[in-house]
């Protein structure tokens, strides 16, 4: 008999036909009540035994055993569900020892625990739901622009190209550590390796997704990107995804507009889709937030918070704003940030979150940064010292969404990266763009995993993707 998605069968209420559902145990009471899970849904599906159920196979049934149960759908007697099924014939299709396995071995195993154990971890509640939450606003997004026209385009993973200049990279390379060919000064002779030429795991599809703007008019990208940075926080990864839709015609306004139809968009459709694994998520957060002295206790739940995103405009502030709210702040007044203010600064995470946890309570972006700290890519602007870049800053994230306007004068932009030292002849291609046919184009990139964690409310960056690469990490 074909299987039956436990979903599907807590989702109607009929009763009084036969199904076949497989899953692993959750629990089992009082030698008759076993609780299934079988991933599809936050709930599990309680299965009555019969009392003449064989005493081997009784003995099998623990925690993280896999079964198969045939039975019938019945409405149930006991309270917290709606239906039940009355076992006919149980198939035991994996043993699990209870004494052996990790999930069973701690009380209330702790999200740091997990991490060590993350191929198991799914099944639990909590990344259960996480999971199937990432996946949604993974299917949202591929969704939103899809339907807007725009084109997926593939970017590379590996890449000669390092002008970026967006953090350390992870060099890829099948030359032997030991003995590498070396040119006459003694310099590493790249010429010798796999590719011709030094190349790196990519840092952001952007520049890549420039070029096929410049033909398909709005593209996107969605995949990996990598980043050797030394940053042992609870917002970065060394391997992370990232989504850029860049767009040809767009100014930093439509931009700004794009990023945050998007934003809400994706949202939206979870909060529509996984409902069931929202609320649990919410709950889980606000025992977390009872644990915690009350003035860092959040002031919002977090299908509160999800709402104000929904209803709610982003706030639009300059960076030169930003800095004059910091500077008047009490706390900046009452010396409690860690790092100084001024303009010209690049914003600290403190001062990104002061913004929008305590002045403003939503999302805000900021535009128009101080050119030094900023890509080379980015248009300037007319005041010679600022450009048209866009960070979108989250409560209890920081930013989320890093963009600009692209410079598409050809003079401009090869002096911008004359004047950071960007070698233009390793950089042709990207060059030809505004040699043949430029266009005022824009874009941005959102980090996938910090909306993840904005969604679903986790407060840790490792527990929103399946198998975390950090510092020192990389298990699996
Ligand atoms: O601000 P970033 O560096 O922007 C770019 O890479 C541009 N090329 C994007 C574009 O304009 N097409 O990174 C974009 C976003 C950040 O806002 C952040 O959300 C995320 O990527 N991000 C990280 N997420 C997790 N771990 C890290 N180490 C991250 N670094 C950046
Ligand atoms: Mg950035």
């Amino acid at each position: 008999m074909p299987r039956t998605r436990i979903k599907d069968i807590l989702a109607s209420d009929k009763t009084d036909y036969t199904v076949t559902i497989k899953g692993w145990v959750r629990s089992f009471r009082n030698n008759q009540f076993i609780a299934l899970n079988d991933g599809s849904c936050l709930n599990n599906l309680q299965a009555v035994i019969t009392l003449d159920t064989d005493e081997a196979l009784v003995r099998n049934i623990n925690p993280g055993a896999s079964l198969s149960i045939t039975g019938t759908v019945v409405a149930s007697l006991g309270k917290g569900q709606k239906v039940e099924l009355k076992t006919e014939s149980i198939e035991l299709l994996g043993a699990c020892d209870p004494e052996k396995y990790p999930l069973q071995l701690k009380n209330k195993p702790s999200l740091e625990y997990l991490r060590e154990i993350a191929h198991l971890r799914f099944r639990t509640n909590t990344f259960g739901a996480v999971f199937r939450v990432r996946h949604t606003l993974a299917y949202a997004i591929h969704k939103f622009y899809n339907d807007r026209g725009f084109v997926y385009l593939h970017t590379p993973i590996v890449t000669g190209s390092d002008a970026e200049g967006a953090g350390e990279m992870f060099r890829v390379t099948t030359l032997p550590f030991d003995n590498p060919p070396r040119n006459e000064d003694n310099s590493i002779d790249y010429k010798e390796d796999f590719f011709g030429k030094s190349t790196n795991l990519t840092v952001s599809g952007q520049l890549e997704a420039e070029l096929g703007a410049m033909a398909f008019g709005e593209v996107y990208t969605f995949g990996p990107t990598f980043r050797a940075e030394n940053s042992n926080t609870a917002r970065h990864l060394a391997e992370f995804w990232m989504i850029e839709p860049e767009v040809a015609f767009n100014d930093i306004n439509d931009n700004m507009d794009l990023a945050e139809d998007f934003i809400r968009y994706i949202i939206g459709y979870a909060m529509e889709h996984n409902r069931e694994d929202l609320d649990f998520l919410a709950t889980r957060l606000a025992d977390e937030d009872k644990q915690k002295p009350m003035n860092e206790r959040s002031e919002m739940g977090l299908v509160e918070k999800l709402d104000v995103v929904l209803n709610n405009k982003f706030e639009r502030i300059t960076y030169t704003e930003a800095i004059d709210i910091l500077l008047q702040s009490p706390h900046y007044k009452k010396k409690k940030f860690q790092y100084d203010v001024s303009w010209g600064i690049d914003l600290q995470s403190e001062h990104e979150r002061y913004l929008v946890e305590k002045h403003f309570k939503k999302p805000v972006i900021v535009t128009g940064y101080p050119k030094d700290i900023k890509a080379f890519y980015m248009r300037q602007n007319d005041d010679g010292k600022t450009v048209a870049a866009m960070d979108i800053l989250a409560p209890g994230i920081g930013e989320i969404v890093g963009g600009s306007q692209r410079e598409e004068r050809l003079e401009k932009l090869l002096q911008r990266m004359e004047e950071m030292h960007i070698p233009a002849h390793e950089m042709e291609w990207y060059l030809d763009t505004r040699r043949f046919g430029t266009v005022p184009h824009a874009g941005f990139g959102l980090g996938f995993e910090r909306i993840v964690q904005f969604v679903t409310g986790m407060g840790n960056i490792r527990d929103v993707i399946p198998f975390p690469r950090t510092p020192k990490n990389a298990e699996f």
